[in-house]
């Protein structure tokens, strides 16, 4: 009888040994792979963004360092809707225009044939002309814009309920609908409207005018003139024609010039064959402009300035380009040679003389950070690189928090790689430093302030408007990737919802 050989035994068997390294491999393998996916997954979920959903639930509240009380807490019961927040004057208004939102082909004289959007059949839509204190009624109908619209009024500080943001401060108008907006134009200057209901495609697409509040006394004598400027399919028009735009305006006379630059990105604004000064600066009045010759304005989008430009007593013309088109302000038939655009730009931080700002900016009740950076993750379920609003992704931007009174100072600082225009609603900011450089110039309030990549801004800004504000960029292509945080007062609720689930789709 012989004995098995050792090798015979099951536990020393090497086919069997190499089948258990290869199960303990594949698990390990499973292992690492769940490891990898299982942060993921979560992370992807945890973006999804509920079809039904409020702004007050967005990110964190910060109440840029003051307590918060609990009745305070965004969404708390027994706030003030927005819906409240209206103009108070119920009586006849003084400026009463009925706009109706179409979607039609348009062809831009000297220009593209698009599908655009528009207002009582054109785009730009009608101007709103107000004098200083006016009560403005607007009635938006909608005939057949198909996603639904509103107007927002960019740069005039109306009431919350006034905003014109879906979602926020009232639902989508939809075809066949209307919504009636009052406001006192209580701001003299130049403003614009536009829809915030699919911006970053009605706007592009034509959905906007001008607004335009002269004061009680008038213009000393300037002829007004209007250049609001816009990009169809990639072509700028000015008032909506494409090329030179002239403008009669008699020789040796003074023209106030008010540019809108309602595009995504930085206009340059420059004038041929005289020099200018630049008089107001988003709807407020430079204090003690002086004479500009060699630079150009670099117009930040959704911002405007006026510039006051004295036509040649010699009857030739003067030319406000814009880059691709131009105003040319002159006698009928003047002309004067297109220059290019100078390198220099107007520095607005040191443009003009200081004067008291009328608020403590020493001893601010609350200061904020807007950080803008951008990171790869998930918004929404959509793997990419995401901007970011103090390191958070939308929608987690955090919720800044206000008391109506306090005076706010807010750092800006953009480390994201591009440059973003940054809009905050119902409120204009001061200036007070840029890249820690105090401002020396006139006071430099604004509404849509370009802050270019690795810049950083110190402005101020006093609550005295109460409601839910949006605080975003107006490259609107990137307000839609999620470049938007809020400006909450406490004790102000809204009960609108956005996402999918409902007809609202502000960005
Ligand atoms: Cu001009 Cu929130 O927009
Ligand atoms: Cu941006």
């Amino acid at each position: 009888m012989t004995a098995s050989p050792p090798s015979a035994l099951p536990s020393d068997d090497p086919g069997g040994r190499g089948r258990r390294r290869a199960r303990v491999r594949l698990v390990v393998a499973l292992a690492a792979a769940l490891a990898v996916l299982l942060p993921l997954v979560w992370l992807w979920a945890a973006s999804l963004v509920p079809s039904s959903y409020s702004v007050m639930t967005m990110g964190p509240a910060d109440t840029g360092g003051v307590a918060l009380s609990h009745s305070h807490r965004p969404g708390a019961a027994g706030g003030r809707d927005v819906t409240t927040l209206v103009e108070p004057d119920r009586g006849p208004p003084d400026v009463d225009v009925t706009l109706t939102a179409r979607r039609q082909q348009v062809t831009v004289p000297g220009g593209p044939t698009l599908t655009a959007y528009t207002l009582n059949g054109t785009t730009p839509g009608p101007t709103i002309r107000a004098r200083e204190g006016d009560l403005v009624q607007v009635t938006l109908v909608n005939e057949s814009v198909p996603d639904g619209t509103t107007l927002h009024w960019h740069g005039i500080d109306v009431p919350n309920a006034e905003d014109g943001v879906a979602g926020v401060t009232q639902d989508a108008v939809p075809v066949g609908g209307r919504h009636v907006y009052r406001f006192r134009a209580a701001q003299v200057g130049t403003y614009w409207y536009h829809s915030h209901q699919v911006s970053h495609e009605q706007v592009i697409k034509g959905l906007l005018g001008a607004v335009v509040v002269t004061p009680r006394a008038g213009l000393g004598g300037d002829v007004d003139v209007l250049g609001l400027a816009h990009l169809y399919a990639g072509r700028r028009a000015v008032q909506g024609r494409a090329g030179d735009v002239p403008v009669e305006v008699p020789a040796g006379a003074r023209a106030r010039v008010r540019i809108i630059n309602t595009d995504n990105g930085i206009m340059p604004v420059w004038v041929s064959g005289a020099a200018f000064e630049v008089v107001a600066v988003d709807g407020t009045d430079v204090n003690e402009p002086t004479p500009v010759e060699g630079k150009k304005v670099a117009l930040a989008a959704g911002g405007r300035v006026d510039l006051r430009v004295h036509v040649p007593a010699s009857g030739a013309a003067v030319r406000v380009e814009m880059g691709g088109a131009a105003l040319v302000l002159g006698p009928a038939g003047s002309s004067t040679p297109a220059t290019r655009a100078p390198s220099g730009v107007v520095d607005l931080l040191s443009y003009g003389s200081p004067a008291p700002l009328g608020l403590d900016v020493a001893h601010p009740d609350r200061r904020f950070t807007y950080s803008i950076g951008r990171r790869p993750g998930f918004m929404n379920g959509r793997p990419g690189v995401h901007w970011t609003v103090n390191g958070r992704m939308f929608p987690t931007a955090p919720m800044f928090m206000v008391a109506e009174g306090d005076v706010a100072v807010v750092h800006i600082d953009n480390h994201s790689g591009e440059t973003h225009p940054m809009h905050l609603h119902g409120h204009h900011v001061v200036v007070l430093a840029r890249d820690g450089v105090k401002a020396t110039g006139s006071p430099w309030w604004t509404d849509s302030l370009e802050v270019l990549n690795g810049q950083e801004f110190d402005v101020a800004f006093v609550a005295d408007n109460p409601g839910v504000w949006l605080d975003h960029c107006h490259n609107l292509p990137h307000a839609r990737d999620g470049l938007t945080a809020h400006l909450m007062y406490e004790g102000v609720t809204t009960h609108f919802r956005l996402g999918r689930g409902t007809p609202n789709t502000p960005e």
